[in-house]
């Protein structure tokens, strides 16, 4: 695979072709903030936290680092006013969903974000896809996904996938930002399906 030179915040940074400008960022030790990525997952762009501003010839844009290709001669900013003002407008867009999410919470004090700028709307899930894409893309099981869509988009898990991988795995739970995938899965659990606990005891009695 080429290599491609690029620049970010000042650095040179030699990144191989196909790497995205987050992972460039962080094979040369500069952070970016994010909340939707995960290493182990495909590239996503659903949070946008990852913004920084690209200068490719005469053009200057805003674009999502995680999901954007590193390019030969690119120039890379990762701060600058206009990117931490549009970072604390999405956190705070966030918060309004999920105000107590100590990841979120934690943002918001770097970039100054007002958790009660925006009308609380407390669906608690953000969106993020973690767990939906993991259990897809790592575990193959696709025992939660997303239904609906727009502002009624939510995740539920699949009960009958659920109630055969979800007990002896719960590898999704430590990567939700806001813990709402727990209380979805214990929910769903009581509602929808036995827990093995139970079934042991009804083995057990019978
Ligand atoms: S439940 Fe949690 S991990 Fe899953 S999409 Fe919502 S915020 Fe992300
Ligand atoms: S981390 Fe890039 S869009 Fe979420």
């Amino acid at each position: 695979m080429s290599e491609i030179r690029l620049q970010i915040d000042g650095k040179e940074v030699v990144a191989r072709e196909g790497m995205t400008v987050l992972e460039a960022a962080r094979s040369a030790g500069i952070a970016i903030p994010t909340l939707c990525d995960h290493e182990k997952l495909e590239p996503f762009g659903g949070c946008r936290i990852c913004v920084v501003e690209v200068d490719a010839g005469s053009r200057s844009q805003i674009v999502v680092s995680c999901v954007y290709p590193v390019e030969n001669n690119l120039i890379v900013r990762t701060k600058s006013e206009k990117l931490s003002r549009i970072r604390k407008i999405l956190i705070e867009l966030l918060l309004s969903h999920a105000p107590d999410s100590p990841l979120l919470q934690e943002l918001a004090k770097e970039y100054g974000a007002d958790r009660n700028r925006f009308d609380k709307e407390a669906s608690f899930c953000v969106h993020c896809g973690l767990c939906v894409r993991y259990c897809a893309e790592i575990k193959k099981k696709n025992a939660v996904g997303f239904i609906d869509r727009g502002v009624r988009k939510e995740i539920s898990f699949i009960p009958e996938i659920a109630a055969q991988e979800c007990n002896r795995c719960k590898e999704c739970f430590p990567l939700c930002p806001t813990s709402y995938l727990q209380a979805a899965f214990v929910l769903t659990e009581a509602l929808a399906f036995t827990p093995a606990s139970s079934e042991a005891a009804a083995v057990k009695q019978a």
